[in-house]
């Protein structure tokens, strides 16, 4: 078998999505259940659903062959594995946005030291460096947008997809620093070991990747 570590909700969505269109005997509703480890034997695929930040670490040590999670996570962890492929879904934006009634346009406009609420520590440290801007950088798990709104931070940086969560709580962009998808990564030995095994799954996913490109 060859194990999969995925995080549960959007990105098993849009990774079962493709296995089925590949021809992968497997069902959307197969993530209804609680546990840890899924098993399809039909399929020749385990997947252990762990969580995004912590998907290339199960990849890196070997504890599963393979993994799907998003080149912002994967950039973030900054985790000795290989990138097989570009999944192309899960498109986002990670970006720096600050409260609209700042008046700031661009982050040359922060103040100096000012405080930026993240989940990217590493990312967004390398931006404000790369920029030769001056900030102090906190470390947060989720819910960024509070930052400002609670006088956390003056700016965040985060992901955004349709760009609701930070209009609905008063935030505007000011740069973006990348833009992000689901990307297939592998551990290096698993390569090797799992070639063919590997090389049929990529293969395949490669087929109803490029045609959705099509599509567009
Ligand atoms: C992400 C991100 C934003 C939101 C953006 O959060 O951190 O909060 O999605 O999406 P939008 O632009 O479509 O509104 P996630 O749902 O992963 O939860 P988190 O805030 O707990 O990290």
């Amino acid at each position: 078998m060859i194990r999969i570590a995925v995080a549960k909700g959007r990105l098993l969505d849009g990774f079962l999505d493709l296995l089925i269109r590949a021809g992968y005997p497997l069902t959307k509703n197969l993530q209804d259940t609680r546990k840890l480890i899924i098993d399809v034997p039909s399929a020749g695929i385990r997947f252990i659903l762990a969580k995004p930040a912590d998907v290339p670490t199960y990849v890196e040590y070997g504890a599963a062959d393979l993994g799907v999670v998003g080149k912002d996570t994967l950039m973030e962890a900054n985790k000795d594995t290989a990138e097989l492929l570009d999944l192309k879904y899960g498109h986002c934006r990670l970006i720096v946005a600050v409260p609209q009634v700042l008046g700031i346009n661009s982050v040359q406009e922060l103040d100096f030291n000012s405080r930026v609420a993240t989940k990217y520590p590493q990312l967004a440290t390398n931006y404000f460096h790369n920029q030769g801007i001056q900030v102090e950088i906190i470390a947060l798990h989720g819910s960024i947008e509070l930052g400002p709104i609670v006088g956390l931070s003056e700016a965040i940086v985060d992901i955004t997809e349709t760009g609701r969560t930070l209009a609905e709580n008063g935030l505007v962009i000011i740069d973006q620093i990348m833009e992000s998808t689901a990307r297939l990564i592998a551990n290096r030995v698993s390569i090797k070991t799992k070639r063919e095994m590997i090389n049929q799954l990529v293969e395949s996913l490669e087929g109803v990747v490029s045609n959705e490109d099509h599509q567009c």
